[in-house]
């Protein structure tokens, strides 16, 4: 088992193109976010597990001893199974979560108790440990934040039992795993997920795994080779939608207007294809034209969304917002308000950018001046982590 203190960063996702239409079989391409969730794993010889998540106001330990005494064998010997709602509720009362089991805190906990005593179930004790996670990520806004969180630990874990190897080089930033081990840490990932969210389609933890570009289609998931980091603003409108009443509204306008909405969703899957071709290209050779065509993609597509009632004044607004500074904006996700993105085209200046953050900020909106197309998870070096994250780190 290792020793030394691991550093891990995972990144949230947003969709790009091909929300809804995706449900409907369509091509979606998600994008990793360069908004990371970070953790640090500090093992310990003092006989307890210790979680401390400040983003969600959660600090819990146990005594490693009360943990080894409890049967859990139902969680086999560290296989990336689905649990039964039986073994759900063991858990739960192993992680001694009683009434907000179904909330954000007790399922972060949840998931970390089940990460924990699958993966580590192979070792001859149970270690002890202080784990800590913090993340740039808003919660709860469609941002893929349950699954950076989950890809983190199944990262942080498999690595400290020597499951997979720390590919950590000295005097190297961040560095990544092997493919295969890669694989594995998506596995358990999206088991983490699974304890979060019942029932995923896998791509949020993809993306938080692998980074870059993602096509998916009908639970295909591919990654998009060379992807390109491209600039965005994003603005989380923080109007509360709810992504199954908003996937049940398209559903019943396709039912009720199949001639009219089975060409918007086509179109939309065209839309998602030739943006897919533009980053192809722009990864050989960028040339402005590729970021004007992104924007004409994005406005065409947010025009869809909009024609499948998905849309909400917040967004029609940001869109108005970023346009006023001739920027192109579209929603990303469910719609219905959460968040949006707006394309950051290389050659604009820094005083522009600013304006439009300012302007989107005097509506209310929070706003990230970020990229997309950003690296999977990493492991880093304490010495080039930004002294900022090592501070939330700290609780500082
Ligand atoms: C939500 O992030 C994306 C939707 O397409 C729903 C889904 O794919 O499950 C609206």
């Amino acid at each position: 088992m290792l020793s030394e203190v691991l550093l891990v960063s995972a990144p949230g996702k947003v969709i790009l193109h091909g929300e809804h239409a995706v449900v409907h079989g369509k091509v979606a391409l998600a994008m990793a976010l360069n908004l990371r969730t970070f953790l640090r794993l500090q093992p310990h010889s003092n006989g307890k597990v210790c979680l401390n998540l400040p983003n969600i106001g959660v600090k819990r330990a146990w005594d490693v001893a009360g943990l080894q005494l409890q049967d859990t064998s139902f969680l086999e010997q560290g296989d990336a199974t689905v649990p039964t709602a039986e073994q759900v509720e063991k858990l739960k009362e192993v992680a001694g979560i009683t009434q907000d089991g179904a909330k954000p805190e007790g399922l972060a906990v949840l998931a970390f108790l089940y990460l924990y005593l699958s993966i580590c179930r192979k070792q001859r004790a149970l270690p002890s440990l202080d784990i800590t996670v913090w993340s740039q990520l808003p919660t709860g806004a469609g941002l893929g934040s349950s699954a950076a969180y989950s890809a983190c630990m199944a990262a942080a874990l498999l690595t400290m039992c020597e499951e997979i190897p720390n590919p950590q080089k000295d005097g190297v930033s961040a560095s990544r795993w092997a493919v295969e081990d890669l694989e594995l840490i998506n596995k358990w990932a999206f088991q983490g997920e699974r304890m979060i969210h019942g029932n995923p389609s896998g791509v949020d933890n993809a993306v938080s795994t692998w980074g870059g570009a993602l096509r998916f289609q009908q639970g295909k998931i591919s990654s998009l080779e060379r992807p390109l980091a491209l600039k965005i603003l994003l603005t989380n409108t923080k109007v509360p939608r709810s992504t199954k009443t908003l996937v049940a509204s398209v559903r019943s306008r396709l039912l009720k207007f199949p001639e009219i909405v089975t060409p918007l969703l086509t179109s939309i899957n065209a839309i998602s294809l030739e943006c897919e071709r533009m980053l192809g290209e722009m990864a050989v050779a960028p040339a402005p034209e590729h970021y004007l065509v992104l924007e004409e993609l994005i406005d065409m597509n947010q025009h869809h969304l909009n024609a499948l009632g998905v849309g909400h004044a917040s967004l029609d607004q940001l869109c108005r917002v970023t346009m006023a500074h001739g920027l192109h904006s579209k929603l990303t996700g469910a719609g219905g308000g959460g968040c949006g993105i707006t394309l950051l085209r290389p050659d604009l200046e820094q005083p522009e950018v600013e304006a439009t953050k300012q302007a989107l900020n005097d509506c209310g909106f929070d706003c990230w001046e970020t990229s997309i197309g950003a690296p999977g998870i990493s492991v880093h070096s304490a010495a080039f982590l930004d002294p900022s994250v090592c501070q939330a780190l700290d609780g500082l």
